[in-house]
Order: C-alpha cells, then sequence, then structure tokens
C-alpha cells in the first residue's frame, strides 16, 4: 500500500546525515531537533504552538487530558475511524458516544452530531478521515452553541486546508481548541518509528500539554498534574525536519496519483470514486473506492492480491460493533451508513513513489474485475 523505501532512497543522504547528528550529539531526547521541529511544523502549519509527542494515540490522550475533561463526561466521536479516537477515551474514563457518519464524506455530519449531544455532553472529535477536513464550520457553530471543545483528529491529514464561507483557510488540526497528528512511517508525514504531535493556539492549553508528555512536570522534579512520558525521540525529529520540507510535494504526488484514480474509473458504474468536498483540499492518505451494486469484496480483494496488487479495507467493522466501544443506548439502525460502508469500501495503494505504469496495471487491473 505504500513504498517506504523508494521515498527513502530519494532523501537518504538528507536523512541519514541529520540521524546521524543526532547520535553524535548524542541528545536522544528532547533535543535541539525536537525543538527545531515544533518551530517548523508551527510555522508550516501557521500556529503558535505544537508539541510534539510519542505517537498520534498519546496525542488525542493529551489533548483530552489538557482539556480537563472528566470520569463521565460525553465526547461525540465518528463510528467510521480508526479506534485511537475512542480508546483514549475510555481509557480516562469519559464516555465515547459513536455517531453515524455521511455517506459520501465518510464523516461526521452536523446533524449527526446535534442528535447525540446531551447535558454530558463535552467535547466533539471530528476525524479527518482520509486526507479530507471533516464538515468544520458546522461543527464549530454547533460547538459554540453547545459550549463545547472541538478535538481534530489530524493523524490522516496533515497539510489539508479548509476554506470557511468567509474565505478564511486552516491548515487540518489547527481550527479547533486542539489538533493532534500522527508520525506513524505510512502517514503522509511519517518518520521512522511512532511519534505524533498536539497543536494549539491557546498558549495555556499548549503549556498543559507540554507538562503533560514529560511526567506531569513543570520545572525540573516539580510535578504539577498527573502526567505520562510521552516524548518524541530526538533521531524522529530529525528525520521529520528533513522530510516536512517535502511534505507538500508528497501530498501533490498522492493527488495526482488519485486524479489518475479518478480519471481510470469515471466510467465504471460498479465504483463510486471518493467525493472531494469543495470546502477541503484532500491530501490522500487513502484513497478509498465505494462498491456499488452488491459486488462481492471478498472476490475482488482475491483478484487483485493474485495480480499482486496490494488492496486493503479501511474499516471492515464499525467501532460500535466491539465490546468495549458498544453504544448501550443505541440501535443497530443509528449506524446505517457506518455499517453500509464497512461492507462496501476497498483502498488502492496511494503513496508517493507510484509510477505511471503501477498506475496503468492497478487501474485496468480493477476495471477488467468487472
Ligand atoms: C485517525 C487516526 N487517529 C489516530 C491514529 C493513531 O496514531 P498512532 O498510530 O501514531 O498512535 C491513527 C493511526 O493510524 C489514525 O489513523
Amino acid at each position: 500500500m505504500v513504498d517506504l523505501k523508494g521515498q527513502y532512497i530519494k532523501i537518504q543522504k538528507e536523512v541519514d546525515l541529520a540521524m546521524r547528528k543526532v547520535i553524535q550529539s548524542t541528545s536522544f531526547i528532547n533535543g535541539p531537533a525536537v525543538k527545531e521541529f515544533s518551530s517548523n511544523l508551527e510555522n508550516y502549519l501557521e500556529i503558535a504552538n505544537v508539541i510534539p509527542c510519542a505517537n498520534g494515540t498519546d496525542a488525542l490522550q493529551i489533548a483530552l487530558m489538557a482539556l480537563g475533561l472528566e470520569k463521565g463526561d460525553e465526547i461525540i466521536c465518528p463510528d467510521f475511524t480508526f479506534v485511537a479516537t475512542v480508546e483514549v477515551a475510555e481509557l480516562l474514563g469519559l464516555k465515547t458516544v459513536l455517531v453515524d457518519v455521511d455517506s459520501d464524506t465518510f464523516m461526521l455530519t452536523a446533524e449527526e452530531i446535534e442528535k447525540a449531544i446531551t447535558p454530558k455532553t463535552k467535547a466533539i472529535v471530528p476525524v479527518h478521515l482520509f486526507g479530507q477536513c471533516a464538515p468544520m464550520e458546522a461543527i464549530l457553530g454547533l460547538a459554540k452553541k453547545h459550549n463545547l471543545f472541538v478535538i481534530e483528529d489530524a493523524a490522516q491529514a496533515i497539510g489539508a486546508e479548509y476554506t470557511f464561507a468567509n474565505g478564511t483557510k486552516l491548515k487540518a488540526g489547527t481550527i479547533g481548541d486542539i489538533g493532534t497528528t500522527s508520525f506513524f512511517p505510512s502517514k503522509n508525514l511519517g518518520c521512522f518509528g511512532d511519534g505524533g504531535a498536539v497543536f494549539t493556539k491557546d498558549a495555556t492549553l499548549a503549556r498543559k500539554c507540554k507538562t503533560l508528555v514529560n511526567h506531569g512536570m513543570g520545572t525540573e522534579y516539580s510535578y504539577e498534574c498527573v502526567g505520562i512520558n510521552s516524548r518524541l525521540d530526538s533521531i524522529q525529529a530529525a528525520v521529520l525536519n528533513v522530510k516536512l520540507k517535502y511534505l507538500d510535494s508528497y501530498n501533490t504526488a498522492r493527488l495526482e496519483v488519485a486524479n489518475y484514480y479518478d480519471q481510470a474509473f469515471s466510467n465504471c458504474t460498479q465504483l463510486s470514486i471518493p467525493y472531494r468536498n469543495e470546502k477541503s483540499s484532500h491530501v490522500f492518505h487513502q484513497y478509498t473506492l465505494k462498491l456499488e451494486g452488491g459486488i462481492n469484496r471478498d472476490a475482488l480483494v482475491q483478484y487483485m492480491n493474485d495480480k499482486g496488487i496490494p488492496v486493503k479495507v479501511y474499516y471492515p467493522k464499525p467501532l460500535h460493533s466491539f465490546a468495549p466501544y458498544k453504544q448501550v443506548t443505541a440501535k443497530e439502525d443509528d449506524f446505517k451508513v457506518t455499517n453500509s460502508l464497512c461492507s462496501s469500501v476497498i483502498s488502492l495503494p496511494i503513496h508517493t513513489e507510484l509510477s505511471q505504469e503501477a498506475l496503468k496495471y492497478i487501474t485496468s487491473s480493477l476495471v477488467a474485475f468487472f
């Protein structure tokens, strides 16, 4: 699904040098490379505070902790996403209220969110799924009306840009109260291990996050709150400093692949190509098709794999179907769209190294299946 080796080879000299510098400095934790990376990412995202941490899951946990959410508080999350978004909320004793998503964008809608708001609701967690922003203007409007926090999970959408009705443009993760991301190797901006970050424009929240990531420590050995150990390694920061320079070109390469796929499948009635929301740019973390008309997905996966083409299903089951995330008072009918997406979506390889030859082979093979 990705070609990390091919991408590495193109920047090998730069990355190896940056990593070697960290090794020679022996400043492995919170060294200059980490500080340089937060500052570089702040400039890129045009936000005052980036707090690097150990992974995207921790980033979500830190965001929830920084906002002071307490046991029993409800947070609204999409049913159709990766588990990390809800896992940390449950760990903190919060109640995750899962809601259905839109059948075109695969993301939360203001209508579904509003139905789920109760007096205990404290936050909304939109996930910018597959590389496109959730409907942030409507979500911010709801948050304001009901006095709720907005935590954006931008793990899959770093670099995507949302345009408001008044023309203001903001990058994914910088729109709500706190944004989070992941630098897992296959992400659009991936490091060579685990990594993540929290973003916020609020100086008080930023200070809280900085304290939380380092054992709740204010000044050395003075503990202000219960924290966690979630620091980004300097070696990962060094890799990210190099790769951040190429992020826009990486995202453009992904978009070109998506455009090629769109074109190739435009006459294929059995496939729905990814919806593009005019309010958000798309950085195509995934290229996810919907199969129409009862196509046998398992047979299609087998067929593509037999041709040496990896395809994946993101996500095969809704979160509410798993015991830890069961929605006690909800009915199965409340998740109609998610249930249907889980049985009809399929993602094709998308990354920065796909050749025209590979694209031709993937698309002609898929079309031939029908
Ligand atoms: C939407 C979303 N949120 C959070 C995460 C968690 O990130 P990490 O794997 O860095 O903990 C991921 C990673 O796959 C993700 O896709």
